[in-house]
């Protein structure tokens, strides 16, 4: 008998005869009432075992998470919170799950570093059910917004050989099988002679690829995975993460603003609109975690209220010498100044800065622009005052900075000036130059963090708890 999906059952208009479901047990109580839990929702569908018809042996084996199917009719149910529940004829037990052993108890309310540790199991839990339902109705809103209006969905390698961001934040790639590496004569390893016959790495951004396309299909996104070598382990950066990253040809730095705002305001009203239950879940979540704050480190929002609070409100735009006047001398609590205190212009800006301007000062998400170019990548189109760049971030309350993106710098000459000063090899990017050579135009394009986008639509507050299996200096157990 083929099974329903309990959030087909859940949803049912009717009662039903001989409905089977199958999932995993959350809880047994009073050797009678089962939550089952199949993934597909949040809620648990409640079944009733008959319990003097069912032999001793068998309800034993109903314990948290062992894997089972029932069988039976589907009633309306007398208890509170459900329309309907399975009065059981038939119970399977499919998989076993040793009570005493099982890692994920609900009674025992695992920390989430307990969960991070059993990451193949946390997605058992409804938090993290949850979680995996957004991100996923997330990544599909991604794709519906780009695709609807014609953008292109480009794939951009994986392993490259160049360092888009020229941070040099790179996990090197070498084909060498790890006996008999070959070796110069310092010890080091010797590029020349690996598969690919020089130093390669895996990407920090498919930025520079994503611009060659741009110059010919017009308007582009990708997104994929991205990794950074950075050892900080906070709790905004991953080793491994997925950014998504349109480019568009002809369009400049506003039009790169309009694009990103409309982009984040459109995913979040999808993820509303279709994942309203889990969003719920992660609501009461949020305050619960709050509860055990001080008062003044509280958020004054809901999680449903702030995410229509993005969606009903325009992103201030500021500029990064307005946002450094805010800043100087300013002390966001009566005590106590940053920990880094702003006194010149062209400093960059830490995210204590970034985030009292979005939470304190402006109280919704902020575009900061035209940021002193020395501060900033070397692709990014130079002002007319010849210090600043069109560059743009996205500060977000509780994240700070979800994107990152700027007009680029179209004309052959200036770029290729910057490159010299940076000391960036142009013999290596002659492919990237290329497109400055040959029908260059003005075009802009920006990156957005997906697990920030994802921290912060479920209100999470650790982005290794938005990704399936994170990879930190910590973390890469699986
Ligand atoms: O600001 P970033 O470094 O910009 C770029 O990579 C550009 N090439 C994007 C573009 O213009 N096409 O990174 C973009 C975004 C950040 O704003 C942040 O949201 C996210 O990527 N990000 C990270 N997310 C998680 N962990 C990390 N270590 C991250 N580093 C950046
Ligand atoms: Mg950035």
């Amino acid at each position: 008998m083929r099974h329903t999906k309990v959030k087909d059952l859940l949803n049912s208009t009717t009662i039903l005869h001989e409905v089977n479901a199958k999932g995993w047990v959350r809880t047994f109580r009073n050797n009678q009432f089962i939550a089952l839990n199949d993934g597909s929702t949040i809620n648990n569908i409640q079944c009733v075992v008959d319990f003097e018809n069912t032999p001793d042996e068998t309800l034993k084996r109903i314990t948290t998470g062992a894997a089972i199917s029932v069988t039976g009719t589907l009633v309306e149910s007398k208890g509170a919170g459900q329309k309907f529940e399975i009065q059981v004829n038939k119970l399977e037990i499919l998989g076993d799950s040793d009570a005493e052993k099982f890692p994920i108890q609900p009674k025992n309310k695992p920390s989430l570093d307990y969960l991070r540790e059993n990451a193949h199991l946390r997605v058992r839990t409804n938090m993290f059910g949850a979680i995996m339902r957004v991100r996923s109705v997330l990544s599909y809103a991604v794709h519906s917004y780009f695709q609807e209006k014609g953008f292109v969905y480009v794939n951009t390698p994986i392993i490259t050989g160049s360092d888009a961001e020229g941070a040099g934040e790179m996990f090197k790639v070498t084909a060498l099988p790890f006996d008999g590496t070959p070796r110069t004569e310092d010890g080091k390893v010797n590029y020349k002679e690996d598969f690919f016959g020089k130093e390669t790495n895996l990407t920090v951004s498919g930025q520079l690829e994503g611009e060659t396309f741009a110059m010919a299909l017009g308007q582009i996104y990708t997104f994929g995975p991205t990794f950074r070598a950075e050892n900080s382990n906070t709790s905004r950066h991953l080793a491994e993460f997925w950014m998504i990253e349109p480019e568009v040809a002809f369009n400049d730095l506003n039009d790169n603003m309009d694009l990103a705002e409309d982009f984040i305001q459109y995913v979040i009203k999808y993820v509303l609109d279709k994942c309203p239950e889990d969003l719920k879940f992660l609501e009461g979540r949020l305050l619960d975690e709050e509860k055990s704050k001080p008062q003044a480190e509280r958020s004054e929002m809901a999680l449903l209220d702030k995410l229509n609070f993005v969606l009903e409100n325009n992103f201030k735009r500021v500029s990064y010498t307005e946002a450094i006047d805010i800043l100087r001398d300013c002390t966001p609590n009566k005590k106590k100044k940053f920990n880094y205190i702003i006194n010149e212009w062209g400093a960059d800006l830490q995210s204590e800065h970034e985030r009292y301007l979005v939470e304190k000062h402006f109280k919704c998400p902020v575009i900061l622009f035209d940021y002193p170019a020395n501060i900033k990548a070397f692709y990014m189109r130079l002002n007319e005052d010849g210090k600043t760049v069109r560059a743009m971030d996205i500060l977000f309350p509780g994240i700070g900075e979800i994107v990152g993106g700027s007009q680029r710098e179209e004309r052959f000459d200036v770029l290729v000036e910057k490159m010299k000063a940076l000391g960036i090899d142009e013999e290596e990017l002659w492919w990237y130059l290329d497109t400055r050579r040959f029908g260059s135009a003005v075009h802009s394009g920006f990156g957005l963090g997906f697990e920030r986008l994802v921290l912060f639509v479920t209100g999470m507050t650790n982005i290794r708890d938005v990704i399936p299996f994170p990879r930190t200096p910590m973390n890469a157990e699986f």
